[in-house]
């Protein structure tokens, strides 16, 4: 399987002014690791706050201007800079994003859709494609003339998935693709995400929906704080003994309880110069409180811990 994206160490802060005059940086994403092979999809888990869009917008070139950025993006091994990812955007990369606020309030949804062509046999061939999926997600043609102020909730997230799919990307970034959508729905999601896969392309599947990202994804990240702590193969995740950070195991066996979804805000607010599960793991060791574990490969699972093997292993 060739390797399609490649994230290596990519931090972002933002700098703030407090008071109007103490300039201040707040880091929101640390030492980021992770990859996206040809015909894999890869979910990614966290509770809100954790960087989950801020990975999204980074690899779609879309940050805010207040972002500081470093590390190295990858795209088919070239390097994937500003210039190459408004080249890529909407049509080898798409997003679909996790906002409706990203559709344009002054265009009718299905010329929005379709998206800039180069000329009319493009644009043919598009709206053909674009209308397919459409009707696929219940979306008839009387909707092609709405506004987005028109859509109802559920009809904007299946305009946002439409557009991402119409574009026919090798790598698609899907943010949070599915609350709100009826089970129908979420199904054909998950279908047409599983069929880009079958078709030899990646995906990024970022959700709180820890049954969808079970249900359609190769490998599993789980992001805390910023981190990445653990990076594993979907099956390892039906039983928390195969999990490997005490976070994840903690989340794996908290699911029955909490009715299947991510527990929310429970990550430091405040920088941690440690490890960031410190104050809540239940296997610390002393030096995990003024020490960050690096993210290891152990047998094809990536880890962030110093005491991952319930003690044994202080390395
Ligand atoms: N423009 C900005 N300026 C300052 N901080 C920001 C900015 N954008 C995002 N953040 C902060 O970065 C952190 C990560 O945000 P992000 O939107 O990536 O979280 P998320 O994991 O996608 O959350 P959710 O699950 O709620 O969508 C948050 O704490 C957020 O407040
Ligand atoms: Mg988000």
């Amino acid at each position: 399987m060739a390797n399609l994206l490649d994230v290596n160490n990519l931090s972002i802060s933002f700098t703030q002014y407090v008071q109007g005059l103490n300039r201040h940086d707040s880091k929101v994403i640390s030492d980021l690791t992770i990859d996206i092979n040809e015909s894999e999809i890869v979910a990614v888990l966290g509770s809100s706050g954790s960087g989950k869009s801020l990975l999204a917008h980074s690899i779609l070139g879309i940050l805010p201007y207040n972002a500081n950025v470093t590390g190295e993006l990858k795209y088919k091994g070239n390097v994937l800079d500003q210039e190459l990812k408004e080249k890529l955007r909407g049509k080898e990369i798409c997003l679909i994003p996790q906002s409706v606020n990203f559709l344009d309030p002054l265009m009718k949804v299905g010329e929005q859709a379709i998206g800039e062509c180069k000329d009319e046999n493009e644009h043919d061939e598009k709206q053909k494609r674009q209308r397919e999926i459409f009707e696929r997600y219940g979306l008839d043609e009387s909707v092609d003339d709405l506004y987005p102020f028109e859509l109802s909730g559920g009809m904007a997230r299946k305009v946002l998935l439409s557009t991402a799919l119409i574009g026919d990307p090798d790598l698609l970034i899907a943010d949070e693709p599915t609350p709100g959508l009826d089970a129908k729905s979420v199904e054909e999601t998950i279908e047409d995400i599983r069929n880009l896969k079958n078709h030899g392309k990646g995906v990024l599947l970022i959700t709180h929906e820890i049954d969808v990202a079970l249900k359609t994804a190769d490998r599993v990240a789980i992001f805390y704080s910023g981190y990445v702590i653990e990076i594993n193969h979907v099956e390892n995740f039906k039983n928390a003994d195969n999990l490997l950070h005490p976070y994840t195991k903690a989340l794996i066996d908290a699911l029955p309880r909490n009715g299947f979804k991510l527990k929310e805000g429970v990550q430091p607010l405040e920088e941690v110069h440690g490890c960031p599960y410190y104050e809540n793991c239940p296997i610390r060791l002393d030096k995990c409180e003024n020490n960050i574990p690096k993210l290891e490969e152990h047998d094809g699972i990536m880890i962030r811990c110093f005491n991952f093997k319930e003690g044994n292993d202080e390395s």
